[in-house]
Order: structure tokens, then sequence, then C-alpha cells
């Protein structure tokens, strides 16, 4: 499941587009205050967002953590972090330039008492990740994350309850198919970290599942197309320019209305370092 995790994220548009994306839009700001709120923050003193990409998870955190807190946020895409270091100033926050995979080099061993990572752990090496959290942990010390519901391979029943309309996706498809006559994007072989798979690698790294939950998040079509409008989200398999990917998305987003809401589904994670739930 090794991936080239850098690909897209080490570029200044992605960065500057990520960065006023959420600023904009709540998407990953409320994920990551999800996240913040199940990792028992008000007690820990050292806490690493990893992925942290430009702040965003970061920012949850520091609201939560103790005055006297160490946050240590990682992410191996320094154009992500420029934009970050820029934007959020808190002298309780380092800037770690790494691979997540790389976690146990940058921290103390069995000295973290929370490993926080929003939207981002599909992109990782999962069990060389989830063996490095581990050796970071300190025992009962907590790995908060979350996996896109298409990655989990689960559907919160908010996202059947909708009123049946294209999604920006499926027009976006059926555009590009008619106007440059190109395929949609192979079906893959099925989800890439159901909670089984996740459970099982958990427990080999050391770690114990605490608590897993599927949530909902209520987007509008202006904050799908506005997500959608980041450069590393663009199909690179089509071969299409930005500029012409997002005339696809215009026309689509032409045939929906702003305000119309679509769900997107999250599996959460809650696991820690050691047996019974602390
Ligand atoms: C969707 S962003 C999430 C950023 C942040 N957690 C937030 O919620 O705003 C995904 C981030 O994961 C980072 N990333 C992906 N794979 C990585 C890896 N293997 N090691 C470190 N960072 C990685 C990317 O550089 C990017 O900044």
């Amino acid at each position: 499941m090794a991936q080239d995790a850098l690909t897209g994220w080490d570029d200044e548009a992605t960065a500057e587009a990520y960065a006023a994306f959420t600023r904009s839009f709540p998407m990953y700001t409320a994920t990551s205050r999800d996240l913040a709120s199940r990792a028992r923050l008000t007690t820990s003193r050292t806490i690493v967002d990893l992925c942290g990409g430009t702040g965003a998870t970061a920012q949850a955190i520091l609201t939560l953590a103790p005055h006297d807190a160490q946050v240590i946020t990682l992410d191996n895409a320094p154009a992500m972090q420029r934009i970050g270091r820029r934007t959020v100033n808190d002298p309780r926050l380092t800037w770690t330039t790494a691979r997540a995979e790389e976690l146990a080099e940058h921290t103390p061993a069995g000295g973290v008492d929370a490993v926080l990572c929003n939207s981002a752990i599909w992109k990782t090496d999962v069990s060389a990740v989830f063996a490095a959290v581990r050796r970071a942990l300190r025992p009962g010390g907590r790995f908060v994350f979350n996996v896109g519901g298409g990655f989990a391979g689960v559907e919160h029943p908010d996202a059947r309850s909708l009123p049946a309309r294209p999604s920006l996706g499926s027009l976006i498809e059926q555009i590009t198919a008619r106007d440059y006559r190109l395929p949609s994007p192979a079906a893959g072989a099925g989800p890439q970290l159901p909670l089984p798979a996740i459970t099982r690698q958990l427990a080999g790294a050391g770690l114990t599942l605490v608590e897993a939950e599927v949530t909902a998040q209520h987007t509008t079509m202006a904050e799908r197309r506005a997500w959608l409008s980041i450069p590393v989200f663009a199909r690179p398999d089509t071969g299409l320019s930005y500029r012409q990917q997002m005339e696809i998305l215009e026309k689509a987003y032409a045939q929906t209305r702003p305000d119309d809401v679509t769900v997107t589904s999250w599996l959460v994670v809650v696991a820690q370092r050691g047996g019974a739930p602390e």
C-alpha cells in the first residue's frame, strides 16, 4: 500500500488553494475538531499532528491543549508547511518536515500522549505508520484518525436520505466522457482501508481499537466545487490540463444549485497503546 505520498502536495498552487479552502469552508476544520475532541488533549503534554498540512488540524489541537503542551505538526510537503508557518503562530507548535512513516525518528520513544491524523492516513504506508505511532506513544496514549468513506467502504445513513440528484463528481464524469471521449475512472477493487483491516493492522502494531464511528459531514455544492478546484484533487489520469478540468467543473456546477447539500461519510477511529481503555 506504500505510495508516493508527496505526489501533488508539494506544490505552491495546491498549498495556496488548500489554505484558502480551509479558511473559507469548514470541511477540514470540522473533521480536525472532531478528532481533537476524541483525543483527550486537555491532559496531554506532547501531541503529534500527523500529515498536518497547512495547520488546520494543529489549530484544532492547540485550542484544546494545555498552555504548556508541545505540539509537533509533521508533514512531508514543504510547500504546505511554508504556508502553515506563515499563518499559524503559537509558541507551543513545532513544524517538522518528514514522512509520517518516520514519526518515531522525530519524537521521544514512548513519550507522546496523543497522535492525530486528519484526512490523510490512506495516503500513507499504513502498517509503517501504525508501527511508528506505537513506538512514539506512551502506554495508554491515544491515536485518533479518520478515513474517507470511500476508502473505508462506509456510508452514513444521512447519505441515503437525501433527494436523489447527481453528484458533482458524476456530472464531471459525464461531461468529461461527452466532451473529451474519456472513460470514467475504473472502479477500484473495493475499499482500500475497511475497519477489519484497520483493526488487524492496529493489533499487528500493538495498538488496540477503542472506538470506531461512521460520521456524516454535510457539504454544499459550493463547498464541493471549491474543494474540487484544489489542483491536487484534479484527475491526473485524464491527461487534461487544469484549465480544461476547471471548465468541466464549471459546466457540471452549472447543473446544480449552490445550496444543494451532499453528505461526505467518514470512518473515525480511536486507538490506544495498551489493552483496556483508560
Ligand atoms: C488533505 S491534507 C490534510 C492536512 C491536515 N491534516 C488538515 O486537515 O488540513 C493531506 C496531507 O497529508 C500529507 N501527507 C500525505 N502522505 C504523507 C506522508 N506519507 N507523510 C507525511 N505527510 C503526508 C500531504 O502532504 C498533505 O499535506
